[in-house]
């Protein structure tokens, strides 16, 4: 479980990070450029201020032009995972050697309308492959259904390549979706709007925890796991 605090209140970033340190697992924190996407959250220099104050490990999903040139920076600032997006990489190999050779965990993201199966034999360079349920921009916006049967073929795939790559989703991921997610082969949940709308953000992110737990317990991709 990664809540976004793209949905939290950003004049309060620890408090509310602290807010869900207890139930999540990492802390998704989405990088706007206003150029790859048409909006602007923040950038590093606020990534390494957050870092001295959260406890749990954070999670950077960079929606920005040119990753190659900065995804290096988040890595070494200490990040958990940096995530670069198919869409705006041009050199995506060596970026992600270089965010693993900084000592963090290499993700590759695809918008909604971006294939997955060209990057099949991307996967031993990355630890997480991250669908967009939702076009890149904004929290709070309608999951992508559509998406569904290119997270089965995700799955597959990293079935086939031994399974040791994390299949996250990010877009709409509340309690009316999360457990389509899981079916589908999801095993990392960002979730936005769903945790920081809510009174109790760590309440809710253990309540789609839940969920998700009894979705992949009935899911024909985890059985035998
Ligand atoms: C959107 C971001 C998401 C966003 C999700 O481009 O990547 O991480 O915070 O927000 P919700 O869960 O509200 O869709
Ligand atoms: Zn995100």
């Amino acid at each position: 479980m990664a809540p976004s605090i793209l949905s939290a209140d950003f004049a309060r970033l620890a408090e509310e990070a602290a807010a869900v340190s207890g139930a999540a697992d990492w802390l998704h924190v989405d990088v706007m450029d206003n150029h790859f996407v048409p909006n602007l959250t923040l950038g590093l220099p606020v990534v390494e201020a957050l870092l001295k104050h959260v406890s749990l490990p954070v999670d950077c999903h960079l929606m920005i032009e040119q990753p190659d040139r900065w995804a290096p920076g988040y890595a070494e600032a200490g990040a958990r995972n940096v995530t670069i997006h198919a869409e705006a990489a041009s050199a995506p190999v060596r970026t992600l050697r270089a965010i693993r050779a900084a000592g963090a965990r290499a993700g590759f993201a695809v918008s909604p309308a971006t294939a997955v199966e060209p990057y099949e034999d991307l996967l031993p360079e990355i630890d997480m492959l991250l669908l967009m349920t939702v076009e890149p921009g904004f929290g709070g916006q309608s999951f992508l259904d559509m998406v569904l049967p290119k997270l089965r073929r995700a799955r597959a795939m990293i079935a086939r390549h031994g399974g040791a790559v994390w299949l996250q989703v990010d877009g709409g991921v509340d309690e009316e979706t999360i457990e389509r997610c899981a079916d589908a082969g999801a095993d990392v949940f960002v979730a936005g709007s769903a945790v920081y709308s809510s009174d109790d953000p760590a309440r809710a992110v253990r309540a789609l925890r839940s969920q998700a737990e009894r979705a992949t317990a009935h899911a024909a991709w985890a059985r035998g796991r």
